[in-house]
């Protein structure tokens, strides 16, 4: 099969990370987590200390960061300025601010670039918010993959209850809520299902019914 570009764009915790890179795995592709690059930038302007209201230096932060992200044994890994951050980006801490901090349509612009980069020689999985709309509209596939926001919050509770002591069912359930009404209200290009992306609600599907839907899929589009 010839390499062709794949956009999987949904809301938080519709399962996009695990089954782009199933789908990855399965055609041999590169997968790439544009969500990591936004929390990478996020932490990096946490880590500075830097103040919201200090747009331009964040501006400028993301300019002269060097994200890389590479494919690990457990998933990818994401380095910044060489130091690995693959754990660190996805702190509750991170995880409340990313919204606000991908908000800011030059910070955007700065990444949409890169990942236009990566994608260019093809054969990609792309996930994110604005992959099919925005960043690879002439992607060959295109998926929204969505599920109740009842569903996502019980599979990331399952996650990270482990991990991330005192979270409750409740409050990710309004977190996941909260950021996806962020994610769709900003102004620079919002979380949308593009026009010609394949709606998939995961609601009621195993993963391994998703990953064999969407290969199905490629066969039939490309
Ligand atoms: O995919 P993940 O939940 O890790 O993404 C974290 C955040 O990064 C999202 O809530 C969203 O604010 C932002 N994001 C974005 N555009 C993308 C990918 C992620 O705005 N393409």
């Amino acid at each position: 099969m010839e390499k062709f570009n794949i956009a999987i764009d949904g809301p938080a915790g519709a399962g996009k990370s695990t089954i782009a890179r199933l789908v990855a795995e399965a055609l041999g592709f590169i997968y790439i987590d544009t969500g990591a690059m936004y929390r990478a930038v996020t932490w990096s302007i946490l880590q500075k200390g830097l103040e919201p209201d200090q747009t331009a230096e964040m501006i400028q932060l993301a300019n002269s960061m060097d994200i890389r992200l590479m494919p690990g044994p457990q998933g990818q890994l994401v380095f910044v300025d060489g130091a690995e951050v693959t754990g660190v980006i996805r702190t509750a801490e991170v995880t409340g601010n990313v919204s606000r901090v991908s908000s800011i349509a030059e910070i955007r612009s700065i990444l949409v670039a890169k990942q236009k980069e990566l994608a260019q020689s093809k054969g990609v999985v792309m996930d994110g918010r604005d992959i099919g709309s925005h960043v690879l509209p002439d992607a060959e596939v295109k998926i929204f993959l969505t599920a109740s926001v009842r569903i996502r919050a019980e599979r990331r509770f399952k996650e990270i209850q482990d991990v991330q002591q005192g979270i409750t069912l409740e409050r990710l359930e309004q977190e996941i809520a909260e950021r996806d009404r962020m994610d769709e209200q900003r102004e620079a290009s919002p979380l949308v299902k593009a026009p010609d992306a394949v709606l998939m609600d995961t609601t009621q599907m195993t993963i391994p019914e998703v990953v064999e839907s969407i290969l199905e899929l490629c066969k039939t589009q490309v």
